[in-house]
């Protein structure tokens, strides 16, 4: 049962991933220690070199794989995605539905302490941020990711919920707006400020059991309403970072 050891162990779920891959910047100077994923060998030396404590190869089309993976894990941080494919737009079997819930259900075995998945401004009730062409070309993983959301919210597993707007590669813009309650905020945002904020979640009192719309200020589009502050617990990296330093 997972809990009682220092430093807290996380599972980086798509670490191999665009955002897994900030989440891994963003964690490697900090005393948590990291289990990376991804389904390629040839990407486990990268992913050593970027800072993963360790690596496994996993997929969680397979319960058993997330059941090895969640193992002695206190945090799950999940940037799992569906690689381009036709099922974005059809649905059916999308590691957004099918890995995530294999990983949730794993978790609540586990006794993981907290849970932070990346989904997506479009999905349930915030399908209003997302413009509707684009809708119709993700309809498949949307509804997907819905369904991964509510698992999660009905696991009893303590959680938090990233709903970024598209996704860019540009630097941390660390000017973030918060919303919540789905009809909030649409634009973009670099994932580097969503790894900040979600490896915060854990953290953060006020981010427990939240779903949150999540853009940059430069990327906001249209009139952002139910803006929420969150006091994101940066300092708990910043410390652990400080302390890697000295
Ligand atoms: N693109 C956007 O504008 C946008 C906007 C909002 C939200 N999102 C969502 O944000 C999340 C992250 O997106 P991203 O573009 O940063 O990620 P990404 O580069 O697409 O990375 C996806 C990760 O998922 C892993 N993966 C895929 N299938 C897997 C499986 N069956 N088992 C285990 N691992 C699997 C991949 O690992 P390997 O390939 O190494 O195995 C990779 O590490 C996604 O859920 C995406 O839908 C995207």
């Amino acid at each position: 049962m997972a809990g009682s050891r220092n430093p807290d162990r996380v599972l980086l779920a798509g670490a191999s991933g665009a955002t897994g891959q900030e989440l891994l910047s963003v964690l490697r100077p900090t005393d948590l220690d990291v289990r990376a994923t991804t389904r390629s060998y040839a990407n486990v030396d990268t992913l050593e070199r970027h800072g993963a404590d360790e690596v496994m190869v996993a997929d969680f089309f397979e319960s058993a794989d997330a059941v090895a993976a969640v193992e002695d894990c206190d945090i799950v941080c999940c940037a799992l995605g569906t690689p381009p494919s036709y099922r974005h737009v059809t649905g059916g079997k999308l590691v957004d539905r099918t890995g995530v819930i294999n990983l949730v259900t794993a978790a609540v075995a586990e006794g993981v302490s907290h849970f932070v998945l990346e989904s997506a401004i479009g999905v349930g009730n915030s399908k209003a941020g997302m413009p509707l062409p684009a809708r119709l070309v993700v309809r498949g993983s949307l509804s997907a990711k819905h369904d991964a959301e509510v698992s999660l919210r009905r696991s009893g597993v303590q959680y938090t919920i990233i709903r970024p707007g598209k996704l860019t590669n540009d630097p941390p813009s660390d000017d973030i707006l918060v919303g919540e309650g789905g009809d909030s905020v649409s634009g973009s945002i670099p994932r580097a400020d969503v790894a900040r904020i979600m490896a915060a979640a854990p953290f953060t009192p006020d981010a427990r059991n939240r779903t949150f719309e999540v853009v940059s200020r430069d990327g906001l589009s249209g009139t952002p309403t139910n803006l929420v502050d969150v006091d994101w617990a940066d300092d708990r990296l910043t410390a652990a970072y400080e302390r890697h330093q000295h």
